[in-house]
Formats: structure tokens, C-alpha cells, sequence
């Protein structure tokens, strides 16, 4: 089933969300719409805050990153993404490192708005999978980026708060508009503030 992703200016998106535990009721039905949501809007990664359940889980498919065009050389920030569909369980950072390097960054919940942010190249993840196997992993380019921004949601960050002060005041007007449902989107959003009737 697809489910209607929560735009900018939703509580929920700031909220801290909470840890879940092996009785979560339907679980698997959760995770299986997060796919569809998540592929029906052309993402490569979703948290459960932005269908509007604040508990700490995402899921990531990082495979369209790997896709190399015909006459391109495959980009060595994408090696091994083509298999990278994951689902993350009350995931902890443990450990971010390296030089910070800017990326363009978007979100589901912000369409029509790409950022650079800023970020370690390098993270140390631990997490549940779906079948509640423990995992401590390592991960680093466009793999830790996705996990970073993932992470942030349920955790109540959006790229948006990563961003300076004079950027922050150049979108609010964007942003506001995003929250009112004026943007031009493709797949089914849910927005904070509704338009008065006229
Ligand atoms: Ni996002």
C-alpha cells in the first residue's frame, strides 16, 4: 500500500522518534510499504517518521545510484550500491570520521529543493535488520551519506537544519509554500498547514 509521505513543517519530521522491539505489530506489512512508498516517489531511502509513525526505522535502496549510463565510466562513490537495499532497526551511529565533503542532498518531505550539506565520509552503524539479526557495519560515499540522512529523520533532522543561516532564510518562503501543498509533486503527500477555502 502505498502511504502518504508527510511534508515539510509536519511536528512528527522534528520529533525524536522512539525505538521499537520484536512485537511491533505487522511489522513486515510496515517495512513492504515503506518499499512501495518509497519506490513509487523515486527515493533511495525513507523513515518511518516521514509516513507519519514516529519510530526509529528506515529503509534505503541505493541501487539507482549504481546505474551507469551507456558511454560513462561507473562512479567508484557507487561501487557495491547495486545490491544496497537494506532496512535499518533502532540504528545507532556509533562512530562518523574523515574530512567533511558537500553533497547535493533532497528529501521526499521537502520536494523541488536540492541542497549541499555537509557530512563525514566515513560511519560505524549498528542496527536491527527486518529479521531482527544484529548488525555493526561500516560504511562509507554515497552508502553513509543515504544512512546520515536517513539516521537524521528519526532523529528529528532534516537536511534543511544542516544548512547557514542566510541559505535557511533564502528557502524559508519555498518551505512554507512546501507546507501548504504548493509544490509541484508526483506522489502522494500529506501537508501540515491547509489552504483556506476561498
Ligand atoms: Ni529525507
Amino acid at each position: 500500500m502505498i502511504l502518504p509521505i508527510v511534508a515539510y513543517g509536519s511536528p512528527i519530521l522534528k520529533k525524536e522518534a522512539e525505538e521499537i522491539d520484536e512485537n511491533y505489530k505487522d511489522l513486515d506489512k510496515l517495512i513492504a510499504n515503506m518499499f512501495e512508498t518509497m519506490y513509487e516517489a523515486n527515493g533511495v531511502g525513507l523513515a518511518a517518521p516521514q509516513i507519519d509513525k514516529s519510530i526509529r526505522i528506515f529503509i534505503v535502496d541505493a541501487s539507482p545510484f549504481a546505474e551507469v549510463e551507456e558511454g560513462e565510466e561507473p562512479d567508484p562513490m557507487a561501487a557495491g550500491l547495486e545490491n544496497f537495499k537494506k532496512v535499518f532497526i533502532n540504528p545507532i551511529i556509533e562512530d562518523e570520521e574523515g574530512e567533511e565533503w558537500a553533497f547535493n542532498e533532497g528529501c521526499l518531505s521537502i520536494p523541488n529543493i536540492r541542497e549541499e550539506v555537509m557530512r563525514k565520509p566515513k560511519i560505524k552503524i549498528s542496527y536491527y535488520d527486518e529479521n531482527w539479526e544484529f548488525h555493526e557495519e561500516e560504511y562509507e560515499g554515497y552508502a553513509a551519506r543515504i544512512i546520515q540522512h536517513e539516521y537524521d529523520h528519526v532523529d528529528g533532522i532534516l537536511f534543511t537544519d544542516h544548512l547557514s543561516p542566510l541559505k535557511k532564510r533564502l528557502l524559508k518562503k519555498k518551505l512554507t509554500n512546501i507546507s501548504k501543498g504548493d509544490t509541484d509533486v508526483k506522489y502522494r503527500m500529506k501537508f501540515p498547514i491547509k489552504k483556506g477555502r476561498r
